[in-house]
């Protein structure tokens, strides 16, 4: 995720942008740059690290003009560096994009214009819509404009300038957003509204390859067949200060609300023609003989719903070690174990000791990672990316989800390549994984009664969670989001286990969260329901094969229909939308939780 902010009009272009990237810094924040055009050409300022850095360059550096583009980014293609930062050129420095969003065909692409002669600059996928708009380049930017777009796949919002063409700024987009800003003598465009709200709050949305051609004094909009459009203004009532957050009250909900999203770009990433395909079609999983997964805090829940995943499709030995730990036990592993690290932020201390004490010991090194260029991303002999964009929120969901898709995945294609599963299997296995976002979209369409569950909840001083198998797991997940969030105290349990120890604590009026997403097991979790409430519990009883009628003891929260093992990335949709509920009826610091943070690099 990255984003995009241009200006056309009567002001030095510079601030305006500058101002903007400031409201998109939560898009992306690895590295920035502004290209404006004036009476010598493109000026162009690109700095990796934070926008403060190119800021203070383009205060030593002064740059003026009247039209200009600039982005914030969060990198996905080629490392955080000045040069892989856009604004990005053409090799003729006549034309200049800004891109959000993925170009999945972009090395053919490349390689057809590195034949004809093209040099490439930097390691972007982005760059490739420069030098394509150059190569194509007929007179006018609007046909070349739309040629270019005609041979692109994958998604994007693009600010274009040329330098034939000094007063006008073209946008187009297709499944990544791009709003058109309509001022007084001056127009906009922006990846969001709260880059815009300090100059105007009449706005366009563009629908998916409509193309604006924007210059000081009008906006026109063309169709792919170049016909003309006519598009209505919407005007804007947000303030300034709610719409940081996209009109959420907090990071957290606008992140759990972007999760099928994320899971679409993620998946397709793993199953499409992204990068995560390429490696997990080169592995070579023969060669071990057993998986260790090491992490920390829900990324190594992750990996407790992982296990479950791989060694039921996988038959393979499979370990979670909590990375604080793993490398104070003397672990068992050598050059036949793979270890799969999993983190959001990639800087997680624990997470890179376990890394190289596992690399020290000869094991092949797999991470998970969200954060592009990370260590444990650079350290790690393979890295697959997940593509949740940044995550500010301190406690993860979109970051978790996206890990489960990948986790899911790479446990199929392991079992094929295995051959512990048919090719059949295999194929019906990933079209199940594929429809996860619109199942995700469904649970997401129906919060209120979650919504209204938690807000009866805020009086609870110890909730437990139970599961069974793999809803056991991601009951670990529920219950440590609840923890981070409401300060509640909260345990899980596997079902099984209640009757060791642990229902001697239930008493009137305890709460107990249980999922049943597992049907061959409905039976055995609903007798442990049965056997808290006859002790007095409540229960809310999250599933998608629950037979049980609702009572006053019993609340009932139906899921969509998946396959069991890939059941928890929704059953963790409904956890995380309890958490954020009790914790928000509390009135508490959602997004920074008291004593956390997020991505803990000490020890
Ligand atoms: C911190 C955060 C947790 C997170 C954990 C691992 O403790 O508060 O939410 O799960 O770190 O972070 P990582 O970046 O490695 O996934």
């Amino acid at each position: 995720m990255c984003g995009i902010i241009g200006y056309v009009g009567k002001e030095n272009a510079v601030p305006i942008i500058l101002e903007g990237l400031h409201k998109l810094e939560y898009r992306g924040y690895d590295s920035a740059g502004i290209a404006v055009l004036n009476e010598d050409g493109f000026m162009v300022v690109k700095q990796k690290g934070r926008l403060s850095a190119l800021e203070a360059r383009i205060k030593d550096h002064p740059i003026r003009g009247y039209m200009g583009i600039g982005h914030t980014r969060w990198a996905t293609h080629g490392e955080p560096s000045d040069i892989n930062s856009h604004p990005h050129l053409g090799s003729q420095k006549r034309i200049a994009i800004v891109h959000n969003g993925i170009i999945e065909n972009y090395r053919e692409l490349k390689e057809y214009l590195e034949q004809k002669g093209v040099a490439f600059v930097s390691e972007t996928d982005s760059e490739v819509i420069a030098q394509l708009a150059e190569h194509y380049y007929t007179g006018s930017i609007l046909d070349t404009v739309i040629k270019v777009v005609s041979v692109l796949e994958g998604s994007y919002a693009l600010g274009i300038m040329s330098i034939d063409h000094p007063g006008t700024l073209i946008a187009v987009k297709k499944d990544n957003p791009l709003i058109i800003g309509v001022g007084e003598e001056e127009n906009f465009i922006a990846s969001d509204v709260p880059a815009l709200l300090a100059h105007t709050n009449k706005v366009y949305y563009l629908n998916d390859k409509e193309i604006a051609v924007l210059t000081r004094d009008k906006v026109q909009f063309y169709n792919i067949d170049r016909e003309p459009l006519q598009k209505s203004p919407e005007t804007i009532t947000w303030s300034l200060d709610s719409a940081e957050k996209g009109g959420y009250e907090h990071f957290m909900l606008k992140e759990i609300m972007e999760q099928p999203r994320v899971l679409r770009d993620t998946i397709q990433s793993a199953l499409g023609s992204g990068d995560n395909r390429r490696i997990i079609d080169s592995f070579d999983v023969a060669a071990f003989n057993k998986i260790v997964i090491t992490a920390c805090g829900s990324a190594y829940n992750a990996g407790m719903v992982a296990k479950y995943v791989f060694e039921r499709l996988c038959r393979l030995p499979v370990e979670v070690e909590l990375a604080s730990e793993f490398r104070y036990k003397d672990p068992i592993i050598d050059s036949r174990s793979l270890v799969i690290l999993i983190s959001q932020s990639g800087e997680t201390a624990d997470t890179i000791a376990a890394m190289r004490e596992a690399r020290r010991r000869g094991a092949c090194t797999l991470s998970i990672v969200n954060v592009v260029g990370s260590t444990v991303a650079r350290e790690t002999d393979y890295t697959l990316y997940t593509l949740a964009g940044p995550e500010i929120a301190v406690a993860t969901t979109k970051a978790f989800s996206a890990q489960l898709a990948l986790l899911y995945i790479l446990a199929v294609r392991f079992a094929g390549k295995l051959g512990r599963i048919s090719r059949q299997q295999e194929e019906q296995l990933l079209a199940e994984i594929a429809v996860l976002p619109e199942k995700a979209a469904e649970v997401l369409e129906n919060i209120e009664a979650i919504q209204k569950y938690a807000s009866t909840c805020v009086g609870y001083k110890s909730i437990f969670f139970i599961g069974r198998n793999i809803d056991y797991a991601i009951a670990l997940e529920g219950s440590l989001k609840l923890k981070e969030i409401s300060y509640i105290h909260s345990e899980a349990y596997a079902g099984g286990e209640l009757k060791h120890g642990t229902i001697a604590l239930i008493e009137e009026g305890t709460l107990v969260v249980a999922i049943s997403c597992c049907e061959p097991l409905y039976d055995k979790i609903y007798s442990n329901v049965e056997q808290v409430i006859s002790r007095g519990a409540k229960v809310l009883f999250l599933g998608n094969c629950i037979k049980a009628a609702p009572s006053e003891k019993l609340a009932i929260i139906p899921l969509p229909k998946t396959n069991p093992l890939f059941s928890p990335s929704l059953s963790v949709l409904m956890l995380q939308l309890f958490s954020y509920y009790v914790a928000a009826n509390k009135g508490l610091d959602i997004d920074k939780p008291r004593n956390l943070a997020k991505s803990v690099t000490v020890e």
